[in-house]
């Protein structure tokens, strides 16, 4: 299980994922859909995003969930949660959160070193420098600059 909010994916967690089905036989792209926290993409325009740029992958799919991500894992049979660390920074949050899903349902989390390319990649980043008419492609699918640039409209002079 490859969970996260993927608002929008970016090649960070496109990285982690092609590894993940490498890794494991079959790979499930979680994503969490939030009611109480409006995404700049829709949960349609997400999966529609994430499917695109999967299609390479035979292994992996696609599915929302709501709610606890150890329930989501126990009714599609998912074992094991893949995350990528970028830093030191992120390892807190993950840490707690891995060893809550071990107590909660025995969920097992395998941490990822990203690859250094994606160290400081993240979604809300991209959004930020896309805002302001900073160039995204390096570290988007091209997809996803271009539904960036549709979304925010033209960089603000
Ligand atoms: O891409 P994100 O937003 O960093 O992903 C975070 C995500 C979705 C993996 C995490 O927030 C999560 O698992 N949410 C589901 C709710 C849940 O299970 N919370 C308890 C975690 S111990």
């Amino acid at each position: 299980m490859c969970p996260g909010s993927f608002d929008p994916v970016t090649n960070g967690h496109l990285d982690i994922i092609g590894r993940a089905s490498r890794l494991f036989d079959e790979v499930i792209v979680g994503v969490l859909i939030n009611q109480s926290k409006t995404g700049l993409f829709s949960e349609d325009e997400r999966i529609d995003m994430l499917g695109e740029v999967i299609q390479g992958y035979d292994n992996v799919r696609v599915l929302t969930f709501r709610g606890l991500l150890v329930d989501f894992c126990r009714a599609q049979e998912a074992g094991v949660v893949v995350k990528g660390l970028r830093a030191v920074s992120d390892f807190d949050y993950e840490l707690q959160m891995a060893q809550m899903n071990i107590g909660l349902a025995g969920v097992e989390t395998l941490f990822m070193p990203t690859n250094p390319l994606y160290s400081f990649l993240s979604s809300s980043l991209v959004k930020e420098v896309a805002k302001w008419g900073g160039d995204v492609s390096p570290h988007v699918p091209d997809l996803v600059a271009v539904r960036l640039r549709e979304r925010l409209g033209p960089p603000p002079s």
